[in-house]
């Protein structure tokens, strides 16, 4: 229980003077705060210098993470402990992204070799389609790619696609249906032709209704098309954990991708169910992707106190939900490519942490999470940031930016860049009277600033940067 260590109650103690945190003072009064507060972890670099902290308050949210034993849970975790106590399971994400040659154990069993050899399948089935070895009943080339899940199945490939629009494969077209509203799968089906589309079945559990009434819904039309249920092998793939019902849907095993119970379905984008992504960047960009989170693996893991941006965010996270009484935290990237970036972290944060009891089933003794949101800049701009300058809540930002254009337009770029760094700087520190043009309405226009924000920033959304940021 976090809140009876000796951390947690001096940072109780600090709570009052933390709320009214003086950023501007803290930026004039230390003109390093910059450098004392960023840090770079591999291509980014995290800039967490306009958060209600000073050295005390860091040193006590470190103390918190030792008397809470944070790293040995990492490590238990990353060693293949079953963590995930009320299913009696792994917990073993990372080892889908390792490159370290190195084994990851469940049950005393090596699972690279396997997860090697999904990997290897997945390339293969990426490139048949890519060259036209692998075609559609009437022999034509698959162009169009419908991916049909929900939630991991869904938010994680949908997000990873779109951020890394530039690097898509020319003539291959990829939907993602997720939604049990009909008009989710019937307006997708108006738009492709049975004859060059493949469907991905992705489940990790091969029962979720949304999903299976939507590969019905595929399955049926598909086959007023084609009229043989041999045909199917060719439209139909699954990437799932359940090959009995992945057999009994009409699936064949071998056109099944294969992950494993060890992996939660938020983490799942990093394994099978990645697949789309693959076959729409093509499987060097997709390893690219997986060798990014890889890179900040190794980071979270290794790095120490201040040199850990992971650990770092998470206790600003702490420190601003559970002490300081925020109740929402905004993520905000100022890239049009990223903008399903907060719906895809909404699944992440919120149904990991979504609990009102701890892991033995006592109930909590501080908040389980923040309410995640946001939307991309500067769209959030003329949309919600005027009730987080001037309005009652405080709501903590997380700015990502990056320093050179993915639509190769710099002048924009520079456009958009200084938008976000106004922004922070804004909710950071406010405006007084004396910067009022002139003195009419002034209890409207001027704002008190102390408001949160963390700030990262990587030289371009590349697939590896990608990755890193996930
Ligand atoms: O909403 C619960 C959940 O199990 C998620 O964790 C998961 O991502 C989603 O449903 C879809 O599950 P599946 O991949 O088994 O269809």
């Amino acid at each position: 229980d976090p809140t009876s260590t000796p951390a947690w109650k001096e940072l109780k103690k600090l709570s009052k003077s933390g709320k009214k945190f003086p950023l501007r003072q803290a930026f004039s009064t230390d003109p390093d705060r910059f450098k004392k507060m960023a840090l770079c972890a591999d291509s980014l670099v995290f800039d967490y210098s306009k958060n209600r902290v000073d050295d005390v308050i860091m040193d006590r949210l470190f103390q918190l993470a030792n008397q809470t034993r944070v790293q040995d849970a990492l490590a238990q975790m990353l060693s293949g402990e079953p963590i995930n106590r009320t299913e009696h399971r792994a917990v073993l994400h990372p080892a889908l992204r390792s490159f370290s040659g190195k084994p990851w154990k469940v049950d005393g069993k090596d699972v690279m070799p396997d997860v090697i050899a999904v990997r290897r399948k997945m390339k293969r089935f990426a490139d048949a389609i890519h060259q036209g070895t692998h075609r559609g009943y009437t022999r034509k080339k698959i162009r169009t790619i419908v991916n049909i899940g929900i939630g991991g199945s869904d938010l994680g490939p949908l997000m990873v696609t779109e951020a890394l629009r530039p690097y898509w494969m020319k003539g291959i077209h990829v939907y993602f249906v997720s939604n049990v509203d009909g008009a989710h799968i019937h307006e997708t089906l108006k738009q492709v032709d049975p004859e060059t589309t493949l469907f991905l079945i992705a489940s990790k559990t091969f029962t979720t209704q949304e999903t299976m009434t939507n590969a019905h819904t595929a399955r049926s039309w598909f086959l007023q098309h084609a009229k043989k249920e041999s045909h199917i092998a060719k439209h139909f793939i699954a990437l799932s954990t359940n090959e009995k019902a992945v057999s009994a849907f009409g699936i064949d095993p071998k056109n099944m991708f294969e992950f494993w119970d060890w992996v939660g379905g938020r983490f799942s984008v990093a394994s099978a169910i990645g697949l789309s992504v693959m076959i729409a960047v093509g499987p060097e960009i997709f390893e690219e992707f997986l060798s990014g989170m890889h890179l900040m693996d190794i980071h979270a893991a290794e790095a120490v106190g201040r040199d850990n941006a992971p650990l770092i965010l998470a206790l600003l996270n702490i420190w601003n939900t559970a002490v300081l009484s925020t109740k929402s935290r905004a993520v905000i990237p100022y890239s049009f490519d990223l903008r399903r970036f907060p719906a895809y972290l909404q699944q992440l944060i919120m149904e990991s942490n979504g609990k009102s009891v701890t892991m033995d089933g006592s109930s909590l003794t501080l908040e389980s999470g923040p309410l995640v949101w946001g939307a991309p800049g500067t769209n959030g701009q003329h949309a919600f940031m005027q009730l987080l300058h001037q309005g009652s809540d405080v709501v903590p930002v997380d700015f990502i930016g990056f320093a050179r254009s993915s639509a190769n337009d710099e002048s924009r770029n520079e456009l958009l860049f200084t938008n976000l760094l106004a922004q922070s700087r804004a909710l950071a520190f406010g405006r007084n009277i004396d910067e009022l043009p002139d003195r009419s309405a002034t209890p409207h226009r001027v704002f008190a600033g102390n408001r949160p924000s963390t700030t990262i920033v990587a030289p371009e959304l590349s697939a590896a940067v990608l990755g890193q940021l996930i």
